[in-house]
């Protein structure tokens, strides 16, 4: 398979050379059993990578089991991943299989790898060296066939240095890593990510593909994108969704990024550095999309529900009570919108462990 092709099957956009020799080394490893380490920052495509890497693997076949290790509660993680004999632990009402077991003979994508627990890297070690590993509660051990990836936003050497990871199990992963460059490192790959993302969303919503200016492009390239492709994608679907003429302008992004604490932007247009008033404009904006985005989740909602079922609707009314989970669900996709999907930031904010925000946004769907 030639390199453009792979990068059409799985989706991944961009002919800067960092991107181009990203592709190259990944059709290389993706065909050996080697454990794979991705590393970048939130947004980069870690997760794109993994799924390429396990899409043109012999393994393409059998599963690709994700894992967000910062996601499941420490107590649970090591039944998660090994599973566990009936009776256990308390709860342990049943025997169970682990992940690495449901990930026999394909992938186990081990996400957010920095925040596994010690006790747990010293496991996974050891199925890493042995492939075998034992049920908790289990008296003779199972053996697998199950190739690695693992991802992290985080810098693993530092984890290292302070003790928070397994130099071990650093030295072991690391042998093919692969690290992801930021967005702001490739901007020549902007222009074609922003026009695939707009083609895509006008196809999927049934609107017509809204324009960019040549201005709006200069922006978007100029940007520094600390939330990376995540971020250029929900720029781009925010402002298709807000726009009313058919033209995306400087005036329908402004809004949208926050190009106030930006650095790289301080070569934009003067008028970018806005008053209190404009300032304040940008808010209600911001308030509209995220209503106006609502409106079109529930519309979709409501087409793929039978008519007697309620739309999960936040209650506006204040005789009538709104749902708790609703409320933690509002809050948490405001943080994030704050913080510019930094999670860490958005979980201080919210006053919540980072690793229980992880669970939440899975649980409730926000990625
Ligand atoms: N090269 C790319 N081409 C097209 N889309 C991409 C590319 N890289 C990432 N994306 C898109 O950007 C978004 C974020 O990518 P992804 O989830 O892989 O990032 P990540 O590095 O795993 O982020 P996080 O650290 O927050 O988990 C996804 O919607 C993904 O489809
Ligand atoms: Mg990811």
């Amino acid at each position: 398979m030639r390199a453009e092709e792979f990068q059409k099957k799985f989706g991944i956009i961009g002919k800067s050379k960092e991107i181009r020799d990203l592709v190259d080394i990944v059709m290389q490893v993706a065909q050996s059993d080697i454990s794979v380490l991705l590393t970048g920052e939130s947004g980069t495509g870690k997760e794109v990578f993994a799924r390429a890497i396990h899409g043109y693997s012999k393994r393409s076949s059998q599963e690709l089991v994700s894992v967000n290790c910062g996601a499941i509660p420490e107590g649970l993680l090591e039944s998660e991943l090994f599973g566990h004999k009936k009776g256990s632990f308390t709860g342990a009402t049943d025997d169970r299989k682990g992940y690495f077991e449901i990930a026999d003979g394909g992938t186990l994508f081990l996400d957010e790898i920095a925040e596994m627990p010690l006790t747990t890297q010293v496991k996974l070690l050891r199925v890493l060296e042995t492939q075998e590993f034992m049920r908790l509660g289990a008296e003779t051990v199972t053996k697998v066939d199950v190739r690695i990836i693992a991802a992290t936003n985080k810098d693993l050497q530092k984890e290292v240095d302070t003790k928070k990871f397994r130099n071990d199990l650093y030295f072991r992963l690391k042998a093919v890593t692969l690290n992801i460059p930021p967005l702001r490192s490739r901007r020549g790959d902007i222009t074609e990510l922003a026009a695939t993302f707009l083609k895509n969303y006008s196809v999927n919503n049934r609107i017509p593909e809204p324009k960019l200016t040549n201005e709006a492009v200069d922006l978007l390239i100029n940007y520094s994108w600390p939330g990376n492709i995540r971020e250029l994608k929900n720029v781009i679907e925010s402002a298709a969704t807000l726009s009313r003429t058919g033209i995306l302008d400087v005036d329908s992004l402004v809004p949208l990024i926050d190009v106030r604490h930006d650095e790289d932007s301080r070569n934009l247009p003067v008028h970018l550095n806005r008053p209190a008033d404009v300032l304040d404009r940008e808010m209600i904006y911001r308030a509209l999309i995220e209503i106006k985005k609502d409106l079109i989740d529930l519309k979709q909602f409501a087409l793929r529900t039978e008519p007697e079922i309620d739309p999960p609707a936040v209650k506006t009314n204040s005789n009538e009570i709104i749902p708790l989970e609703e409320l933690e669900k509002q809050a948490i996709l405001n943080a994030l919108e704050i913080t510019r999907h930094n999670r860490r930031k958005a979980a201080r904010k919210l006053h919540i462990s980072e690793r229980t925000l992880y669970r939440k946004i899975k649980e409730y769907g926000l990625l």
